[in-house]
């Protein structure tokens, strides 16, 4: 369908959104030719596993799990602070899986989300007017001239803090720290501090009797690798094209291009023209890829970009991550849903309910209200049911860490609390607890989804 000629460079020629003024075209130039020779973060292999994972996804068989920072930055970089996003993201993954009674995918967003689309190219204070912060992977986020300059030595200090997150995040999901019987008692541990304690108490109770029994049946971490290890891929935004093409090489084993800098890679709700060069580049690379939807995603739009990114309706090469806003979503969804089903297209459809929803707080703090959250999921779910679509995933912003970013929640953080513990470097995350405890709430809208689906397939059995 799209026999249009590809080569890493050719989104080159595209007319491009959100790309960094450097001041040192050359400077730049050598950094990503440096690059280009360093190795691979990913293999090809890894990213067919997750395609075909999600594969499964999108025929109803698993749901999809993709959360972390906003940004990750250099300043926040430490081994406390990645183990505790992995912690936080396997904590609800047993909650998620337990209530969809189905594989759950782990996608984290780190490991190289650095680059940050803005919706204004200058920032103003006063009166003062600076280029924006666009990630650390680019520039500075201090309010001076000097640190919004865009520097290219930054790419080679994103490559190896990429690097060695990832080989963190190998060792804790293969040596041991995965465990789900820690994981476990680590939920015990959240429900037992939790307000909405009786709530969850039900749910982990019954996960306490399962691997009990499972134990009595012999299957123990000892001798059961899916009980100690998990699978868990990284994913960014591929926004700063120039990072993306370095690190995209042939895999010796088909010839075909992938991208080594994650294994999965999306194109933000900014950056999705058809005929723009963050298309043009992704669609060459064998990954799974993400494509935001906003409220402005016309279905015709969406059929021509499905068929630019997936030409052979390959089942996992495509997620469709939903952004409306609690506001929007019953607007705009349901024809989106319609439509992709009735063109036959294969997708995973997950949504993200952070990117629509947030707003300044009476004290000025950028904030996303838990309830307004919680309100496009549990739309979202109703939009499937209704459709008869499976809702296929939840991505979030989130952090281990015990943050005050976003309102509410069952720890109820109010206006005053914002500015006790906000940390991010763009946009509001949530926090540990009230990532689990959406997690808790999801896992209930899965297993309503599961019940219709049983009662479904019992009435096409009659
Ligand atoms: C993001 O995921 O951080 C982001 C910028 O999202 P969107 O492109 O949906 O606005
Ligand atoms: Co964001």
């Amino acid at each position: 369908m799209n026999a249009r000629k590809w080569s890493p460079d050719s989104w080159r020629t595209k007319p491009i959104l959100q790309v960094p003024e450097y001041p040192d075209a050359a400077a730049l130039a050598a950094v990503e030719d440096k690059l280009s020779k360093y190795p691979p973060l990913v293999f090809a292999g890894e990213a067919r596993n997750l395609k075909a994972a999600l594969g499964r996804v999108s025929q109803g068989q698993g749901f999809l799990l993709q959360g972390g920072d906003c940004a990750e930055s250099f300043a926040e970089f430490s081994a406390n602070n990645i183990r505790d996003t992995f912690r936080v993201l396997l904590q609800m993954a047993v909650v998620l899986t337990f209530g969809a009674a189905l594989p759950v995918v782990k996608v984290g967003r780190l490991a190289g989300q650095f680059a940050k689309p803005r919706s204004s190219n200058t920032e103003k204070r006063g009166d003062v007017e600076l280029p924006s912060y666009r990630g650390d992977i680019i520039n500075g986020m201090e309010f001076t001239p000097e640190a919004r300059v865009p520097d290219p030595t930054r790419l080679l200090q994103a490559y190896s803090q990429a690097a060695a997150s990832l080989n963190l995040v190998r060792a804790f999901a293969q040596g041991g720290y995965a465990d789900l019987h820690s994981v476990h008692r680590w939920n015990l541990g959240f429900v037992a501090k939790s307000p909405e304690a009786e709530r969850w108490q039900d749910v982990a109770n019954r996960i306490t009797e399962c691997l009990d029994f499972m134990q009595a049946c012999g299957i123990t971490p000892e001798r059961s690798n899916e009980m100690r290890t998990v699978d868990f891929y990284t994913s960014h935004e591929a926004l700063l094209l120039g990072y993306e093409q370095a690190m995209t090489r042939i895999d010796s084993t088909s010839g075909e291009w992938v991208d080594t800098s994650a294994h999965m890679l999306w194109i933000g709700d900014r950056t999705r023209q058809p005929d723009g060069a963050h298309v043009e580049f992704l669609r060459g690379v064998l990954n799974p890829l993400g494509l935001k939807c906003g409220p402005t995603t016309d279905p015709d739009e969406l059929i021509r970009l499905i068929d630019l990114l997936n030409p052979h309706n390959e089942p996992g090469r495509l997620t469709l991550i939903v952004r409306m806003g609690h506001d929007k979503l019953g607007k705009h969804l349901p024809a989106l849903l319609r439509k992709v089903r009735s063109e036959g297209r294969n997708v995973v459809w997950s949504s993200d309910p952070m990117h629509g929803n947030t707003l300044t707080s009476a004290s000025g703090y950028k904030t996303r209200p838990f309830d307004r959250v919680l309100s496009e999921v549990r739309q979202f779910f109703e939009a499937h049911l209704a459709e008869g679509t499976h809702a296929g995933g939840i991505h979030l912003e989130l952090t281990g860490q015990n943050v005050t970013e976003c309102m509410g929640g069952a720890q109820a953080i109010g206006d005053d609390d914002l500015s006790s513990r906000y940390h991010t470097h763009c946009d509001p995350r949530l926090n540990a607890s009230q990532s689990l405890e959406l997690a808790f709430l999801i896992a209930e809208m899965l297993k309503l989804e599961r019940n219709n689906r049983t009662l479904r397939h019992a009435a096409e059995a009659d």
